[in-house]
C-alpha cells in the first residue's frame, strides 16, 4: 500500500483533450473507464481553447505538469506544426491528434484517428479491407487523416471523392507511394462499385448527404460514417435503403483511437469492447 502511495505522488499523470467546442467530449469519460479498467491512475479534463490561442494552452499545460493531449476541431493541424519530432503516422497526415509532453520540454505528436477507424471496422464491425475496393468520402482533414492507415490495410482500391474534386486529386497525389489510391468527383464516379464506403465529409454534422450514386453503397459489405450520433445519420439511413449490408457509425472508431493514444502514452492497450456498449447506452452529442 505505502508502495502504491509512493508511486501515484511520484508519477503524476495528468492528461486533457483541447478543442472548440469540446464540452460534448466523450475522451474524459473514455480515458476514465481506461484507467479503471488498466489500473493506471490519471487526471483527465476537457479544455476548451479559443482559436489562436492553442499553442500557447499547450506550452502551459506542459509547463504545469501535463504529460498528454489530445486534440480536436480545429487545431490537428496546429498540434502537428508545434511538435519537436512525429511519429510516422502522423507525419504522413500532416496532423496530430494526440501529443506526448516530454519531461525534457519536447512534444512527440501521433495520429491516432487512422488505425483507430482501421481497428473498428476489421476488429470490431468484422469487415476485411485487404483486397477490397473503398470509396473514401471527404478530402479535409478528417480525410487525410486516416488514408495513410487505411491504404496500409492493402485494398485493392482506394478511390478518394469529393465534392471539390482538385483537392481529392492532390489527397491522392500526397498518398501515391502508399498504395493503389485515386481521386474523383461526386458525379465522375459513374457505375463503380465499392465493398466499403466511408464518409469523412462533414456533410453528416449539417444533416446533409454528399451526392453519391446509389449504386457506389449498393451490396456494399459496409457503409460507415465516421460521424456519431443517437440515431442513425443521414447517411447511415440513405445507405440501409440504398442497400449496404452494414451500416455503421464513427462511436467505436473514437474509443479505438483513445486506446492507441492511451497506448502511446502508458504502454498498455486497454481493451474497448465493454466500453463502446457502455458510451450506446448514453445520448450523445452528434461530433465526429
Ligand atoms: P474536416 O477537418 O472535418 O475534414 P474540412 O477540412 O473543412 O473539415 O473538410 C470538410 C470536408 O467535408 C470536405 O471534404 C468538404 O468538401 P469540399 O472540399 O468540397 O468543401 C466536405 N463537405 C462538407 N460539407 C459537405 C456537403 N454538404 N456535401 C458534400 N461534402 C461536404
Amino acid at each position: 500500500m505505502a508502495d502504491d502511495l509512493f508511486e501515484f505522488a511520484a508519477v503524476r499523470r495528468v492528461y486533457a483533450v483541447m478543442g472548440s467546442p469540446v464540452a460534448h467530449s466523450k475522451s474524459p469519460e473514455i480515458h476514465a473507464m481506461f484507467s479503471r479498467e488498466t489500473g493506471i491512475a490519471l487526471e483527465y479534463t476537457a479544455i476548451h481553447v479559443d482559436r489562436g490561442g492553442f499553442t500557447a494552452a499547450v506550452r502551459n499545460f506542459h509547463a504545469n505538469g501535463g504529460t498528454g493531449l489530445n486534440v480536436t476541431l480545429p487545431f490537428k493541424a496546429e498540434a502537428f506544426r508545434l511538435a519537436d519530432t512525429h511519429s510516422e503516422r502522423a507525419a504522413r497526415a500532416g496532423t496530430a491528434n494526440t501529443l506526448r509532453l516530454d519531461d525534457d520540454g519536447s512534444v512527440y505528436a501521433d495520429n491516432t484517428d487512422g488505425p483507430g477507424l482501421v481497428t473498428d471496422i476489421v476488429d470490431n464491425v468484422g469487415v476485411p479491407l485487404d483486397g477490397r475496393r473503398i470509396l473514401l468520402l471527404g478530402a479535409g482533414g478528417a480525410a487525410r487523416g486516416v488514408l495513410g492507415p487505411l491504404l496500409d490495410a492493402a485494398p485493392a482500391a482506394l478511390v478518394v471523392a469529393n465534392r471539390t474534386p482538385g483537392r481529392a486529386a492532390d489527397m491522392a497525389r500526397d498518398f501515391a507511394a502508399s498504395g493503389a489510391v485515386s481521386s474523383s468527383g461526386f458525379a465522375a464516379l459513374g457505375k463503380s462499385r465499392f465493398d466499403v464506403v466511408i464518409n469523412a465529409t462533414s456533410a453528416s454534422l449539417a444533416g446533409d448527404l454528399p451526392p453519391i450514386p446509389e449504386h457506389c453503397v449498393a451490396g456494399a459489405a459496409l457503409a460507415y460514417d465516421m460521424m456519431y450520433a443517437n440515431e442513425p445519420t443521414v447517411f447511415m439511413q440513405w445507405a440501409s435503403r440504398a442497400g449496404a449490408g452494414r451500416v455503421c457509425d464513427g462511436l467505436g472508431m473514437l474509443v479505438e483511437q483513445a486506446a492507441e493514444s492511451f497506448r502511446l502514452w502508458h504502454g498498455v492497450r486497454p481493451r474497448t469492447t465493454s466500453v463502446i456498449e457502455a458510451l450506446r447506452q448514453r445520448p450523445v452529442t452528434p461530433y465526429r
